[in-house]
């Protein structure tokens, strides 16, 4: 595992993993292989101060761009955040419309240091909906990090998991009415290759900051036997550390799926 950071690494750059205090005694068989995280909060932490809601999402840009750091520094496979739901439109006009605009500015301006870093950007959810500016920068960015080889990093954005099971469910039923496939040849595999995760490994842990304990619409498939770690934070103030603690927490569960041996 060390063999495989220092690998494209300048020694100096292998040098600042290796000795950086937030990365020991991290035990690295022991990570999980996709992390999904829920980065709820923006709104409090900004209420909190005194401020608009709107700055808690731009102080959260800031934080998963060091989560992301982490994430690629400790290679882990698959990271997906959410950044938008399908309930979202719910909120007032102003605030979505600031969300979108703050994806655009993200995405622009992160899209050469993602591929620098060897990232493989992908999106789920209904990404068609969103403003043209907005999709196009996406496709872009897929396009572009598409031969990359490092962590895959999934932004749900206008998704919601039911919403994803459903068009699978669509996208099959089509298919057998076509009389491509019958509805014996229905199973697990067939539906998975028809969400917006198909390829991705299973979610083996979810994180939720600020304090609520639910999955609001998340990866309702994906995490059918994953891990949580929920905490009272605020997502802006989800440091690298925070996020160590919880990687080091997953790194001591008992996962059984089931059966009585402890995998
Ligand atoms: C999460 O923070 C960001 C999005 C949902 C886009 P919130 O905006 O939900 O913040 P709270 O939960 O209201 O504090
Ligand atoms: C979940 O947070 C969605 C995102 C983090 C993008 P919400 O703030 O929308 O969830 P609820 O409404 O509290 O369940
Ligand atoms: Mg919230």
């Amino acid at each position: 595992m060390w063999k495989r950071i220092f690998k494209d690494s300048a020694p100096s750059e292998a040098k600042a993993i290796s000795e950086n205090p937030l990365y020991q005694d991290i035990d690295r068989e022991r990570l999980p292989v996709h992390t999904a995280i829920i980065m709820d909060g923006n709104g409090r932490w900004a209420e909190g101060r005194g401020l608009l809601r709107t700055a808690g999402h731009t102080a959260g840009v800031d934080a998963l761009k060091q989560i992301l750091k982490v994430a690629i520094d400790l290679e882990l496979p698959a990271l997906t955040v959410y950044a938008f739901s399908t309930e979202n439109w719910k909120r007032p006009h102003s605030e979505v419309d600031f969300l979108m605009r703050l994806f655009v500015d993200y995405l622009s301006k992160e899209i050469d240091e993602m591929d620098e870093d060897n990232v493989r950007l992908r999106f789920l959810g209904r990404i068609d909906e969103l403003s043209p500016a907005l999709k196009d920068l996406a496709r872009t960015a897929v396009e572009r990090m598409a031969d990359n080889t490092g962590v895959r990093f999934n932004v749900a954005m206008n998704y919601g998991g039911q919403d994803e099971i459903l068009r699978a469910t669509r996208e099959i039923a089509r298919r057998a009415q076509a009389g491509e496939l019958s509805p014996e040849n229905v199973d697990g595999q067939l539906l998975e290759s028809c969400l917006d995760t198909a390829g991705l490994p299973p979610v083996d842990f979810v994180i939720r900051t600020s304090g609520d304990m639910r999955l609001s619409n998340y990866l309702l498939w994906q995490a059918a036997y994953a891990e949580f770690w929920f905490t009272d934070t605020n997502w802006p103030d989800f440091t690298p550390a925070c996020f160590i603690e919880a990687l080091k927490d997953f790194g001591k569960r008992k996962r059984r799926f089931g059966g009585l041996k402890n995998i």
